[in-house]
């Protein structure tokens, strides 16, 4: 059945394919018991805990403490949501007041749950060095999704991860466990829009869509739930125009970043109150906490880093998946006009270098790729290079296009002349290679001041912050832990308030 079926586009074979249907995950006899579960950094002192329940919960709360058998405090809130297509509930509790960099335990209250941990953030102006993984286009795995040549015999134990995922992108992760603080992913999570690519799911879209979110993030758990997961938009919280011949049959789920809402909405933060001593930067910081528009835009700071995450596909001039825009998806808008833009603004004017010497910048669609202009978003560099090049912005982060990719730091497509030792412009990488249904992009034709692209497997970055002038950015084969391009950016960070 299968072999017939197997990868044929068009109406004809929709007969021929009717047999299955979508393979939802098994619902728990015990209907309290947390799955999907995800941290997310919400606040200076506070971390987000969230998760998916098959029934709804009339108060959702978390147990913690720095003690595995003395979990003393206890976080609740009244939050958990569910949208029409869903048959799961999205439950978020954000727990306060916590020393930073001190491991925590927690449990997710429940019948069935375990006690998990986490390291609670670092201060803002902390100068110890640390690294984030960087993970982009990242795709469920298995019969739905993207499979690889896997061993069997392997096991996982911490964190516990199906063991034909060791060999992908969570496996390395599992495997690096204890080398990064948190993971930063710009848009494009499980590739549930891409249902019909298998032919079982032909006429079972809305349940095909469901059940291979579903599949993705418990996939996703062992991680999400140990690390702060930072997530933002792509194009594939909300795809239906791929399915052209059936798109009749996209469920009102899948529209609209419905899902990326309902799951991230309530855990990822604003912005953070300045910790400057400069009275400008902190009502900078305060208005960039007003319009900020989790999980769309939004900041945090970590360490020595500032971190921006940013929306490419709504929310600025010609945004592709907005109203009108070139992917006809009509999403959106989620700010007033003009919103994203101004947050952005404020809070890189409110950047204090002193305390944070770094600032990061994260995005899913380029406007710097190989691979031809198709690849590059030409509304995005419009709207948001300006901006970031105004204040100093120092690594930019992109995927969109699925493989590794690293670029001379630049400015309007021209490299800057001081290259890594102390440019002005931002330095841009792409880590899109992490694994999907779609597979991998070829590298494609050139672009001046790249320095480095890789499409040959599964591949995703780390950042390292050495210290205030240091940050070193590796790409790794996921597959083997091969690190395969490395490189130092120098920063002199002179400027308390970068302005140029
Ligand atoms: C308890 O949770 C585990 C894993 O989370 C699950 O496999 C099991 O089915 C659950 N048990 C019940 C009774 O729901
Ligand atoms: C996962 O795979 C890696 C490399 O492929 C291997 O070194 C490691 O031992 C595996 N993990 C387990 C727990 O089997
Ligand atoms: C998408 O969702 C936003 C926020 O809920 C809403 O304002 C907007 O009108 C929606 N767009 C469409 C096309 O339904
Ligand atoms: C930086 O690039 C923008 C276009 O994105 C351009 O408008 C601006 O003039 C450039 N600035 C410098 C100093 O080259
Ligand atoms: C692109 O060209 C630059 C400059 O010649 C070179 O350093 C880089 O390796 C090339 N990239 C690829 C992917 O071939």
């Amino acid at each position: 059945m299968d072999n017939v079926c197997t990868r044929i586009k068009g109406l004809p074979v929709l007969a021929a394919c009717v047999m299955a249907a979508a393979s939802y995950p098994s619902i728990p006899a015990d209907l309290t018991t947390p799955t999907q579960q995800r941290l997310a950094i919400n606040g200076a002192n506070a971390v987000s805990v969230g998760w998916n329940t098959y029934e709804q919960l009339s108060q959702p709360c978390v147990q913690y403490g720095t003690s595995s058998d003395s979990l003393t405090l206890e976080a609740c809130s009244t939050s958990s949501e569910t949208y029409p297509t869903s048959r799961t509930y999205s439950n978020a509790v954000t727990l306060p007041g916590l020393t930073p960099a001190t491991t925590y335990y927690y449990k997710i209250v429940s019948t069935n749950s375990s006690v998990e941990h986490f390291v609670s953030p670092r201060t803002a102006g902390d100068k110890t060095p640390f690294a984030m993984s960087i993970v982009i286009d990242l795709g469920v795995y298995g019969a739905d999704g993207y499979t690889i040549e896997m061993d069997q015999t392997k096991r996982d134990t911490i964190p516990s991860i199906m063991p034909s995922l060791n060999h992908t992108t969570i496996g390395r992760l599992a495997t690096n466990i204890n080398d990064y603080e948190l993971v930063i992913h710009p848009g494009d999570f499980a590739y549930a829009d891409d249902w019909f690519e298998k032919p079982k799911n032909l006429l079972d879209g809305r349940n095909a869509y469901e059940a291979i979110l579903e599949q993705f993030y418990q996939q996703l758990a062992p991680i999400a739930g140990r690390k702060a997961y930072m997530a933002s938009p792509g194009n594939h919280e909300a795809d239906c125009e791929e399915i052209d011949y059936t798109t009749f049959l996209c469920p009102e789920g899948q529209k609209n970043f419905t899902d990326f809402m309902n799951r991230f909405g309530r855990t990822m933060p604003t912005a953070f109150a300045s910790t400057s001593s400069n009275n400008i930067a902190k009502v900078s910081a305060n208005n960039a906490k007003m319009l900020a528009n989790p999980p769309f835009w939004y900041s945090f700071e970590y360490g020595m880093v500032h971190v921006i995450m940013f929306d490419t596909e709504t929310d600025f001039a010609n945004a592709p998946d907005g109203p009108g825009g070139s992917a006809g998806l009509d999403g959106g808008p989620f700010g007033a006009p003009n919103q994203q833009l101004q947050f952005i603004e404020a809070d890189l004017a409110s950047v204090d270098r002193t305390v944070t010497p770094w600032v990061i910048a994260g995005g899913h669609r380029p406007w710097y790729s190989t691979g031809g202009s198709s690849n590059e978003c030409s509304p995005c560099q419009a709207a948001f290079e300006p901006l970031l090049y105004k204040y100093g912005v120092d690594l930019a982060i992109f995927g969109h296009v699925h493989n590794s990719q690293r670029f001379q730091p630049a400015n309007n497509s021209v490299a800057d002349p001081n290259g890594l030792n102390d440019p002005k412009a931002p330095m841009y990488i792409v880590a899109g290679g992490a694994g999907n249904i779609e597979g991998l992009s070829s590298v494609g034709s050139n672009v001046s001041f790249n320095a480095f692209a890789y499409a040959d497997d599964f591949s995703y970055a780390t950042v390292s912050f050495k210290d205030a002038n240091n940050l070193q950015v590796d790409f790794i084969r996921s597959s083997t832990g091969e690190i395969l391009d490395s490189s130092v950016l120098y920063k002199s960070h002179t400027e308390q308030f970068v302005v140029q």
